[in-house]
């Protein structure tokens, strides 16, 4: 198992690119299921999550070639309408090959995803949808199947909370339904756009990706399309936060300035700078952060895949501070690790108290999720001392080369694999 070492105290500057949105290449790439031509996507980072959705799509008949850095798929002769059950539990993402199924093939046997480390994390959403489409579901021994004999007609369907899965998996599903379908209280995020846009580059007739009532007429095929992901913005934030509690002067290349506009107002209010430039954002950071609220809320609000990363900045900021979680109901499994590195925190429900501190100290630290982790490798890079963070693999379902990258702008970071520093043999190599 993997381990990072971070050695604090090092001021960051120089470039850091970003890659492909991970949150876009997920519904993007199960969304290649409707298509009976090839899609190339290009963009897509090299992730675990994005390899776990490859074996999803293979098991499934899908033919998945990747060609440098770009991914191609042909779906033309899908074999299989179930899921295979250790993939759906590695990923809940898996799920999102639900909506495709049932449209494309008239049905789909797909096991319950699992909740995960931050929360129960339903499906209900997604099952009502398909049914207002006309699907009849069951459910037996954790397996839910969902058939539409007669194919899936245009509905009006209500989110009771703008779940992003959930406007992904219906909107997905309602491209060859019979008819208008009408998602309100949709998601607005900018991976859901992603997503219409290349939905509607293959064919289909989707209005309103962005706000909060999308439209759809079904139509009666979807064809092959090359396509890029867009910039993964929460890592953009994760790097912008990086920046931050370090102290320096970084510039985040690709970074798409109204999609990080919560962060960077956040970031500004804590003393910040972060100024918009062409081909992304420049963070300068030269004092100690002052402290701020946050409450997480669906995009465009802040988002809660920043959380744990701000709250790691504002451990250290010159005051006390509130973060209330109102998007997942178990996502402060960082609180914990952060308090082991000296952080001053306590939380009441879901709400968290951060009375900032001078200085973090290095300790030894598990990462309990994915942005839970992101959060420890910055608070790594402002402790004094050395921070060893095991579990790192939940770090890599989400971030390409996080070490690299950071090591590129002046951190003080290696990867140790086995006992061997992999960092530095790839500096030797
Ligand atoms: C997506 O998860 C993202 N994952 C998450 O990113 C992100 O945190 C989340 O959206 C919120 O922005 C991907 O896109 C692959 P939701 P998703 O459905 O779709 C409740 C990361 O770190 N809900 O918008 O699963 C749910 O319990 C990951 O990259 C229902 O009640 O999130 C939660 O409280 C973590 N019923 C809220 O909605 C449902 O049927 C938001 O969940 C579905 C969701």
């Amino acid at each position: 198992m993997d381990t990072i070492l971070v050695r604090g105290g090092r001021r960051l500057h120089g470039k850091v690119s970003i890659s492909g949105a991970k949150n876009a290449a997920l519904p993007i790439m199960a969304a290649s299921l409707l298509s009976d031509g090839e899609v190339v996507l290009s963009n897509i980072p090299d992730l675990d999550d994005v390899s776990t959705m490859c074996d999803v799509l293979e098991a499934l008949g899908v033919r998945v070639r990747r060609a440098g850095s770009r991914l191609l798929f042909r779906a033309d002769n899908l074999e299989e309408n179930e899921a295979p059950y250790p993939l759906i539990r590695k990923m809940r993402a898996s799920f999102l090959v639900a909506g495709p199924l049932l449209a494309r093939l008239g049905a789909v046997r797909i096991p319950l995803p699992g909740g995960c480390a931050i929360g129960l994390r339903p499906i209900d959403l997604h099952l009502k949808g398909f049914m207002a489409m006309g699907a009849e579901i069951r459910q037996d021994g954790g397996v839910i199947e969902a058939v539409a004999p007669r194919g899936l007609h245009g509905a009006r369907v209500y989110l009771d909370v703008p779940s992003v899965g959930a406007t992904e998996n219906i909107l997905m599903a309602s491209c060859f339904a019979s008819g208008e379908t009408i998602i309100e209280n949709a998601a607005r995020e900018p991976e859901v756009v992603d997503l219409a846009n290349f939905l509607v580059r293959m064919g289909a007739d989707i209005r309103g990706a962005g706000t909060s009532a999308i439209r759809v007429t079904g139509v009666s095929r979807l064809s092959g399309v090359a396509y890029e992901i867009i910039p993964d913005r929460i890592e953009a934030g994760t790097y912008m936060i990086a920046c931050a509690i370090a102290g320096g002067d970084v510039f985040i290349r690709n970074a798409v300035p109204e999609h990080i506009r919560a962060i960077a107002a956040k970031l500004a209010e804590v003393g910040v700078r972060v100024i918009e430039a062409d081909g992304g954002v420049r963070v300068i950071a030269d004092k100690r952060p002052a402290p701020t609220d946050i409450t997480t809320t669906a995009y465009p609000g802040f988002p809660t895949d920043l959380q744990p990363q701000m709250m790691a900045l504002l451990s250290v900021a010159a005051g006390t501070s509130v973060i209330t979680e109102t998007v997942f109901e178990g996502r402060f499994m960082h609180v914990a690790e952060l308090k082991r590195m000296g952080a001053r925190i306590r939380t009441e429900n879901q709400t968290a108290i951060i009375e900032g501190v001078g200085e973090l100290s290095g300790a030894r630290v598990r990462v309990p999720d994915l942005r839970a982790g992101a959060a420890l490798v910055l608070a790594g890079l402002r402790a004094e001392g050395e921070t060893e963070i095991s579990d790192v693999h939940h770090i890599d379902r989400g971030y390409e080369s996080i070490e690299a990258k950071l090591r590129a702008i002046g951190a003080d970071i290696e990867r140790v694999s086995d006992g061997v520093s992999v960092s530095r043999i790839a500096q030797v190599l």
